[in-house]
């Protein structure tokens, strides 16, 4: 197959496909055993003809859930701009990967342009970065890079039997946890510590935590602190938080996968407040900015810690003139796709003002879904969102009901979720295209499903 061909079919699937997400913004729900009827998934000693072959992929295009249109409020990432969809096509006809400068070249110097513009926005003065394939793995490289300065010697001679504990809120994201566990750390070594009202974690509960700990001979080594909580939408303190790692040693990374973007605005930048103090940082593009995923950062505040615990040697792969440019030194990954392309081309073409505009949008656009909810008798608020995240309850009907009768009649995709004991819809205003209108219509169809499930 030319690939001239193949170009100018994605261009008309791609037409299809966007004209289907306006006409039918959800697909209607399947089964994994519907799909058989639907389309033959098959793969077979002989190929397929192109007609064929272009068929098959528009289909399946049309039968994968329509994750950017303005009926979706079901996760955290979202929207699919042009500028960052041009860049990230070409990254893909481009397939180059990014740990050499020779084969990466000037992709190197996108990547540590956008990487430093995040730097500076997080206050790291003399800090460093490296992309990664999502937030959680942005998380495990802090813990990585946490748990080796605490002691170099594990990396050679492991944990000898001591305990290296974590320390991260009842409402942080499950990667911390899992990456404790995929660290040898032990899932147990994570001490779970309670949130306040809003969502945020309890700092007294923190430093008692730790105490504790030295107290039993065990090694604290990270806390971590979370920037826009996964379900709540919460920020923790972290001019508190901070004060608590320094009198006692213990690295401070600020997961901001989800709401470090809202650095990028003056009116909302105060939530991250102390964000300077800390010792690492996740910020992932792919949320609040709206750029395709993967787009994930790990950011730094000491230069020089990432290649101390990520290089490796490699002359067969490793032979620049200047070290500093091949990414791969500091990278958890050796080959690794040309993710910065997509994240460059969004502050390049929305400049910072058009890209603050569109972060400001999101928090306007859930303070009036949060009105909506507040005007509504049938509805009750969970908690004033703090960002993005609206939760709330329906009279009579169970959120999970909810939630499934508007995913199978293909009218929202939208996710309940739990905090405190109570369990509740969890609204994610995360695409910046969706208007007003569409909040109304998310409500409309909330009153759908709840008539119907009451009848
Ligand atoms: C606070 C937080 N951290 C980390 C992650 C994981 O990010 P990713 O899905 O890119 O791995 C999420 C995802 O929603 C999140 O909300």
């Amino acid at each position: 197959m030319k690939l001239e061909k193949a170009i100018d079919e994605f261009a008309k699937i791609s037409k299809v496909l966007l004209e289907k997400e306006k006409s039918e913004p959800v697909l209607k729900y399947h089964g994994a055993g519907d799909y058989e009827k639907l389309i033959n998934l098959s793969l077979t000693e002989e190929g397929c003809t192109e007609n064929e072959f272009f068929k098959l992929l528009k289909e399946i295009s049309l039968l994968t859930p329509r994750t950017n249109s303005k009926s979706f409020f079901n996760q955290l990432f979202a929207g699919r701009t042009g500028p960052s969809l041009s860049a990230d096509l070409l990254a893909t006809l481009l397939n180059t990967t990014m740990h050499t400068y020779k084969v990466a070249g000037i992709q190197v110097l996108v990547e540590k342009e956008i990487t430093n513009a995040f730097l500076e926005k997080v206050g790291y003065e003399n800090g460093e970065g490296i992309m990664n394939p999502g937030g959680s793995f942005s998380n495990l490289a802090s813990m990585i890079v946490a748990r080796n300065e605490k002691d170099s010697s594990i990396l050679k001679e492991g944990y000898g039997g001591r305990k290296f504990i974590v320390y991260t809120s009842i409402e942080s994201h499950y990667s911390v946890i899992k990456n404790a566990g995929m660290l040898g750390l032990g899932r147990n070594n994570v001490r779970k510590i309670q949130s306040d009202y809003i969502g945020r974690m309890d700092a007294t509960h923190l430093e008692a935590e730790i105490k504790k700990d030295l107290l039993d001979g065990n090694v604290p080594f990270y806390i971590n602190a979370t920037a826009g909580t996964t379900v709540l939408g919460a920020y923790d303190e972290f001019n508190q938080i901070s004060s608590i790692s320094k009198k006692y040693n213990v690295w401070m990374h600020i997961d901001g996968a989800l709401g470090g973007s809202a650095l990028l605005s003056n009116k909302h930048k105060h939530l991250l407040e102390g964000s300077e103090l800390s010792d690492s940082f996740t910020w992932n593009a792919h949320k609040m900015m709206n750029v395709p995923v993967c787009a994930s950062f790990l950011l730094v505040k000491e230069k020089g810690l990432l290649r101390k615990h990520f290089s490796e040697k490699a002359d067969y792969l490793f032979q620049g003139e200047n070290e500093d440019l091949d990414l791969g030194n500091i990278s958890m990954q050796c080959g690794r796709r040309v993710d910065a392309f997509k994240v460059w081309a969004a502050w390049k073409y929305y400049g910072l003002t058009g890209l603050e505009r569109r972060i400001d949008h999101l928090f306007d656009l859930a303070e009036y879904a949060a009105s909506c909810v507040e005007k509504d008798p049938s509805l009750e608020m969970f908690r004033s969102p703090e960002s993005v995240n609206v939760c709330f309850t329906i009279d009579g009907v169970t959120p999970e009901k909810v939630c499934e009768y508007l995913h199978k009649e293909g009218l929202i995709m939208v996710g309940y979720s739990q905090s405190k004991g109570t369990t509740f819809i969890r609204m994610a205003c995360i695409n910046a295209d969706i208007e007003k209108t569409d909040i109304d219509n998310f409500f409309k169809q909330i009153k759908v499903a709840a008539k119907a499930l009451r009848a």
